[in-house]
């Protein structure tokens, strides 16, 4: 999948979002090592600390699918008038580090599309060996 594409997928992802206490709807979309696309929304709950980001739903539910290595990761949030740049929570990198994703691709309040790696986002995360 292009990245434009996959960048659609998380946007798509975000309007299916269940944000009603931030109001902010946030959507990542995935592309694993096999091709297999996933994506996810955040999930949010009455008691505030339940709450699922986006990537992390994304990424579970893939790996739940039998997915351990992913090559793109996507995030967007869509809200016009809290548009900000969709940057992964610290937790989030963390997760996405578990299953080396090689690229983020991170939307912008103004509509840029930048590319990351997570040695950019999380450098000297930690591992198990
Ligand atoms: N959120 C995500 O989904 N991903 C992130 O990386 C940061 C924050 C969600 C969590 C919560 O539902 C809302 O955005 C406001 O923090």
């Amino acid at each position: 999948m292009r990245d434009d594409e996959l960048v659609e997928e998380a946007r798509g992802a975000a309007r299916r979002s269940y944000s009603p206490y931030s109001g902010f709807r946030v959507g990542a979309a995935l592309v694993a090592d096999d091709g297999r696309v996933f994506v996810g929304a955040n999930v949010e709950n009455a008691a505030y600390p339940v709450s699922s980001c986006a990537e992390a739903t994304a990424v579970n539910f893939a790996v739940a699918q039998g997915v351990r290595k992913i090559e793109t990761l996507a995030v967007a949030c869509i809200d016009a008038a809290t548009l900000e740049d969709a940057y992964p929570c610290g937790r989030c990198r963390q997760i996405m580090a578990e299953f080396d994703v090689e690229r983020i691709l991170v939307t912008t309040g103004s509509g840029e599309v930048r590319e990351h790696t997570l040695d950019e986002l999380l450098p000297h995360r930690f591992r198990l060996r």
